[in-house]
């Protein structure tokens, strides 16, 4: 006989959870300026980490490592390599609207996530760890800075022994947050319709290669920002 009697786990017509995490998704907001003087509690930089910990993972390896970094003259070291590659970026005008990577110095909460590839057969993602850490962080009332470190090879050989990394394992992020320093700013999201699809795909969803192109050329970097002269 088919098991019809489970009873749902909770009342599945109350809206009041997925309100409430809508509140934080939707407030989850980049800002690259941080309010310096404020001190991040220990037990908020622990409250984001465990939401990090119940993140889903291939296999359930969880292949993760989260160094939380407070010592500022770490996190100014950890600066100035990004700001080399700023330098270097400005220098090949790579037409990439770089911002100013000097905020992560300002960042009051810091925290570097690495990952152990050698995990390869178990599908080493971390996004999803992260965007569980970014949305804890969201939800205690922080803004929030997702830095990719990938490419940066310098910056990750630089990283690891200063965190005493072993070499084996690469320095995926940083993850910034804490108060603004200036008012943080909605980004352009693309509508419901445009990425819901119903059985079918929708070809007026799909772009052409030259679309991309022109995408990247003439709307990127207003995405991006506020607008493009507004580079954060
Ligand atoms: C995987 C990933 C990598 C990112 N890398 C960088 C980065 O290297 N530097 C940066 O300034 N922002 C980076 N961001 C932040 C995005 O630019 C930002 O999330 C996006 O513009 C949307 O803004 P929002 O977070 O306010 O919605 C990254 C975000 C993600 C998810």
């Amino acid at each position: 006989m088919a098991d019809s009697a489970i009873e749902p786990s909770s009342d599945l017509t109350d809206r009041t959870k997925y309100d409430a995490l809508m509140e934080v998704v939707r407030n989850r907001l980049t800002t690259r300026a941080f309010d310096s003087t404020y001190v991040m509690p220990k037990a908020h930089y622990e409250m984001i980490l465990e939401a990090a910990r119940h993140a889903p993972s291939g296999a359930n390896a969880q292949p993760w490592h989260f160094i939380a970094v407070t010592d500022q003259e770490l996190k100014n070291k950890i600066t100035e390599y990004f700001r080399e590659e700023q330098v270097m970026r400005a220098k090949l005008k790579m037409k990439f609207p770089t911002p100013d990577y000097r905020g992560l110095a300002s960042a009051p909460g810091f925290i570097v996530v690495a990952s152990d590839f050698r995990w390869v057969k178990a599908f080493p993602v971390l996004a999803a760890a992260t965007m569980s850490a970014h949305l804890a962080a969201a939800a205690l009332g922080y803004n929030v800075w997702w830095v990719t470190a990938i490419g940066q090879e310098k910056a990750q050989q630089a990283m690891k022994p200063l965190l005493g990394i072993p070499a084996e394992l690469s320095v995926l992020d940083i993850m910034c947050f804490g108060p603004p320093a200036k008012p943080p700013y909605k980004r352009w999201k693309k509508s419901l319709a445009e990425i819901s699809n119903w059985n079918r795909f929708d070809a007026s969803h799909f772009m052409t290669e030259a679309q991309i192109d022109e995408w990247v050329t003439t709307t990127r970097h207003k995405v991006m920002y506020r607008d493009a002269q507004n580079v954060d």
